[in-house]
């Protein structure tokens, strides 16, 4: 009985930590509906996400460090890292279950057709997911292929 009481405390405690870490801010402008269908596509698969209206985007996303050519219309904010525009929610938990040393992030740079909240009936252009390092370098992190 006693056992059975700490395993159900364990469960109920791991959800809750587990919840609290997919929760973030994602800043966009207030203009924009295609953040609201990617944060919608994030908080259906488990994550806690709250869209910011600003008007600052250009300075927001400067000083997440994310390079210019790396940008997109939104820059979420999950446990310290940035996830700039269209990530498929897959690919966000799978940096945030093991990031790579000295990556502040991920990115898919501008906005390609089919990409989460991107939606446009049947199409889908190929586009990759990009991480981003502290020190202003990019990497391919992923392919997202039809
Ligand atoms: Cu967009
Ligand atoms: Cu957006």
């Amino acid at each position: 009985m006693h056992k059975l009481l700490l395993a159900t405390m364990f469960t109920i405690t791991s959800i809750m930590s587990f919840a609290e870490s997919l929760s973030g801010d994602v800043f966009k402008s207030p203009t924009c509906g295609c953040c609201n269908a990617w944060i919608e596509h994030m908080n259906n698969a488990g994550f806690a996400l709250n869209g910011k209206n600003t008007a600052q985007l250009g300075a927001i996303k400067t000083q997440l460090g994310i390079p210019t050519s790396a940008q997109s219309c939104h820059s979420a904010v999950i446990n310290d890292y940035v996830f700039e525009g269209h990530i498929p929610a897959n690919v966000v938990k799978q940096f945030l279950d093991n990031p790579l040393p000295n990556a502040i992030g991920l990115s898919v740079p501008g906005m390609p057709v089919g990409s989460p909240g991107m939606e446009m009936g049947n199409r889908h252009d190929d586009y990759a997911v990009m991480v981003l390092y502290k020190d202003g370098s990019v990497d391919e992190y992923a392919f997202i292929a039809k």
